[in-house]
Formats: structure tokens, sequence, C-alpha cells
């Protein structure tokens, strides 16, 4: 099975079967803790549900949120309940897994990952890099000798990385992604409307209405939130003008970090890229409007990959039956 182990979302691709797995990557813990509830039951969808229910006592962790590990137990207690639920039981023989993980993460913590796939039953365990199993899920010719450019924004960072022959050339992490984006909007209302949303409004606003560039229509949403100075529930309208120029300071970090990344590259694989251009993947790349912004900023030709959310589990999934093919650049084994 390929696991994309992002910041958001957890999804799992098994050959011959597609996507089987998707959901956020959260755990329950009890309140003030790092207890995870339930013998680590309390993963995904679940940790989402139980979090309405019972908000007085359980509170939800994101563990990588940032792109880093932030607590080991609560990633192994997610990694290892996503692992069994699609594996089931009753097998004889654990799987075969590759997990994405951000590039940024340390050795350390790639050990970590390693060890609690082990764990949660699985047989031989490989890890490959974010921007590289997006880039094979967007179909790039990756391991050809010919640069290919792949942005992935997700939602606690962007991965942008220029790779050739099987292998990463020039890539950078920056923490700049969707999150920023529903921060953006959420410090918007408060400054402008005095009104207090929560991040899941944020979010919606973003993806109902949100834009990098103008649209050829501009649309309003109406938007309940809590009044800061009287403290009670109101509503109000807002613009799709005026949530791009909320999101301008996200979208710059963005577009910024792609243009450093091309100014590191060889001149070589530069070159290449005036003719294949670069190929966006991820949720964030989603956001309307946003493809034009880099694709003006760089003079390239930018692309949306096809199904931007499932990208990276796809590539994951592509990678374990390319194996021996790929394993001798990007092979990952820690148990070698
Ligand atoms: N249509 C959309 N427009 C803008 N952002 C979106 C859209 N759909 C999802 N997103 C954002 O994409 C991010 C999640 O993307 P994903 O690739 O799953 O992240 P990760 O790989 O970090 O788990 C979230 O910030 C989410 O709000
Ligand atoms: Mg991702």
């Amino acid at each position: 099975m390929g696991i994309d182990l992002g910041t958001c979302n957890t999804l799992v691709a098994v050959r011959g079967q597609g996507i089987v797995l998707n959901e956020p990557s959260v755990v329950a813990v009890r309140k003030g803790t790092n207890q995870v509830l339930m013998n680590g039951e309390a993963v995904g969808w679940r940790a989402k549900e139980m979090l309405g229910k019972t908000p007085g006592s359980i509170s939800a962790i994101r563990p990588l949120k940032d792109g880093v590990i932030s607590d080991f137990e609560i990633t192994e207690a997610m990694l290892g309940y996503f692992i069994r639920k699609v594996n089931g039981k009753g097998r004889i023989f654990g799987p075969r897994v590759v997990i994405s993980i951000p590039s940024g993460i340390t050795a350390v913590e790639k050990q970590a990952v390693f060890q609690s796939a082990e764990r949660a039953g699985a047989r031989r365990t490989f890890l490959i890099e974010e921007p590289v199993a997006a880039a094979i899920g967007a179909g790039l010719p990756f391991a050809e000798p010919t640069a290919s450019m792949i942005v992935d924004i997700g939602g606690g960072t962007t991965e942008v990385a220029i790779m050739s022959l099987a292998d990463i050339a020039t890539c950078e992490s920056v923490r700049v992604a969707g999150d920023d984006m529903d921060e953006a909007i959420m410090n918007h209302m408060k400054r402008t409307y005095n009104m207090m949303i929560g991040e899941q409004t944020a979010e919606r606003i973003k993806i109902e209405i949100g834009s990098a560039s103008p649209l050829p229509q501009e649309t309003t949403m109406e938007v309940r939130g809590r009044d800061m100075i009287s403290g009670l529930p109101r509503k109000t309208v807002i613009t799709s003008e005026e949530i791009r120029e909320a999101l301008l300071e996200p979208v710059q970090g963005i577009s910024e970090a792609v243009t450093r990344t091309l100014e590191r590259a060889e001149p070589e694989l530069a070159a290449d890229l005036v003719e294949n251009g670069i190929m966006m993947a991820g949720g964030g790349s989603l956001l309307r409007g946003l493809t034009s912004v880099i694709q003006k900023a760089t003079g390239l030709d930018t692309r949306l990959a096809e199904d931007p959310l499932t990208c990276v589990a796809r590539g994951t999934a592509i990678y374990l039956e390319h194996l021996e093919e790929w394993k001798t650049t990007l092979e990952n084994d820690m148990s070698a």
C-alpha cells in the first residue's frame, strides 16, 4: 500500500484498488495531555466526530501540522490505525508499504515513521519524499534526463522541487500553505469586522469564494461568527475581492518559494523547464487563479495536476509497482 502522510489528510492507495482511505490527519486526545483516546482508535474522521460531541474534555491534534512531527506517539497511533484499518486483521503477511513524508522532516522523525509502520505490521517499509510522490502521481517524466518541476501545496507546507533522472536536484519546503490562507481570512474578519470566526469557517470561505487572481464573476458570501465587542453571534456579507486581498500575503509567500527554487536551479535544468513548465498539486493548488499567479511570476507554463488532492497517494502506489527500477536512487529503506 502507498500512504500519503499529509499535514491535513492521510490517504492510502492500494494497487488495483485506487484510493482506499482518505481521512483527516487528526488524533483526539484528552485535553491538556498527549493521551490518545480509546487505545489509538480515535483517529481521522472518528477523531473529528468525537470532537463535536464532547467538546469539553477532548481536543484534536494534528501531529504533522507544520511538516514536522510534534509528537511521536500520536503520529505512531495515527499511522498504525490507518495501516491496520486498510490491511484488515486476518492477513498472514504484512503489506509492503511506501510512505510519502514531508521533505522537511528530520532523520529522527523519519526513523519514527518507519518504526511506526513496522510496528503496525508492515512487511517492508520505504519512505519517499512528498514532492517525488507528487511528481510520479502527476505523471511527470521524473526518471528521465529532463527537468520536471512540482509545487505541492498542502495544509501546513508547500514543497517545491525540481527533479531529473529520478532524483531531486533542488527543493525547498516552506511553511506557507493552506492553513496560512485560513489564518489570513480569520485575521481579516477580526480586523475589518471585529468578528471571530472558526478555522472551519475560514476554510469554507477560502474554498467557496477564495481566489489568487480576479474572477470572471466576483461573488459574495454570508458569514456567521462572534462579535468581538458584544460577544454575541452575528452575520455579515463578505466579497470575493476582499478575500483575495486578504490572501495576498500567503499567495506571495508561495510564489516567492517557487521563484527562489528556480533561481537556484542548474542552468541546464532551468532550460528544460522552459519546455516542460511547472506542475501544481496538493489541496492548496485548487485556490482559484493560483496557477496563473505562478505562471505570471515565473513566465513558465503552469498546470494543475489531475485530482491534486490524491496525486501524492497515487504516486506512492505507482512507486511501489516500480520499486526495482527506481529504488537505487530513491530508496530510503531504513532496515537496509
Ligand atoms: N478547493 C480548494 N481551494 C483551496 N484550498 C483547498 C481546496 N480544497 C482543499 N483545499 C486546502 O488544501 C489543504 C489540504 O491539502 P492536502 O494536499 O490534503 O494537504 P496535506 O498534504 O498537507 O495533507 C487544506 O488547507 C485545504 O483547505
Ligand atoms: Mg500533501
